[in-house]
């Protein structure tokens, strides 16, 4: 770390999508700085980071992006897909209608995106399992149906973040 003479092999680019609020921009800064805000404002346009990992000896450098979930903030769709190869489709397993809208998300990623996206469906804020309204089967059941990879995560707890994106990552690769 620090040695900017590190020579990249790969550099892929992965978007997050989903309903405002779910927790796209902590999955994020979970990630990238292993940052967690709880007072965390409402994502207007386009923002990425990116951070470089080793994946089977070879320096992988994602290039996580990150949008606005409400429809008035979003920027350009197809400038945003462009380029992806990993997508990550986050719901708030506590909100029903972040689930719901699922199927949404993803027609307009299969509407935008390259063809062999390799897609990950999230349940995130795993730490609120007392409030929890979506059972674990029914989201494996959407992701096998619709061919995704599947996990729960918590952005606060640090549950699952590196290991989904890292899942992610060695996939695409
Ligand atoms: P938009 O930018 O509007 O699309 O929202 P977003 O999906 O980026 O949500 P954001 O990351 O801003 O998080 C929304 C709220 O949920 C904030 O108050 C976060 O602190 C909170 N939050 C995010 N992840 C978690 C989590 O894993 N657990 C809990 N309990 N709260 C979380």
């Amino acid at each position: 770390y620090g040695d900017y003479s590190q020579k990249i092999d790969y550099v892929f680019k992965v978007v997050l999508i989903g309903d405002s609020a779910v927790g796209k921009t902590q999955l994020l800064a979970r990630f990238a700085r292993n940052e967690f805000s709880i007072d965390s404002k409402a994502t207007i346009g386009v923002e990425f980071q990116t951070k470089t990992l080793i994946i089977d000896q070879k320096t992988v450098k994602a290039q996580i992006w990150d949008t606005a979930g409400q429809e008035r903030y979003r920027a350009v769709t197809s400038a945003y897909y462009r380029g992806a190869v990993g997508a990550m489709l986050v719901y708030d397993m506590t909100k029903r209608q972040s689930f719901d809208h699922m199927a949404r998300w993803l027609e307009e990623l299969r509407g935008h995106a390259d063809k062999n996206i390799v897609i990950m469906l999230i349940g995130n804020k795993c730490d609120l399992g007392s409030l929890r309204a979506i059972p674990t089967e029914d989201a494996q059941e959407f992701a096998q149906r619709e061919n995704l990879f599947f996990m729960e995560t918590s952005a606060l707890e640090s549950t699952n973040v590196e290991t989904a994106f890292f899942t992610i990552l060695t996939e695409i690769y």
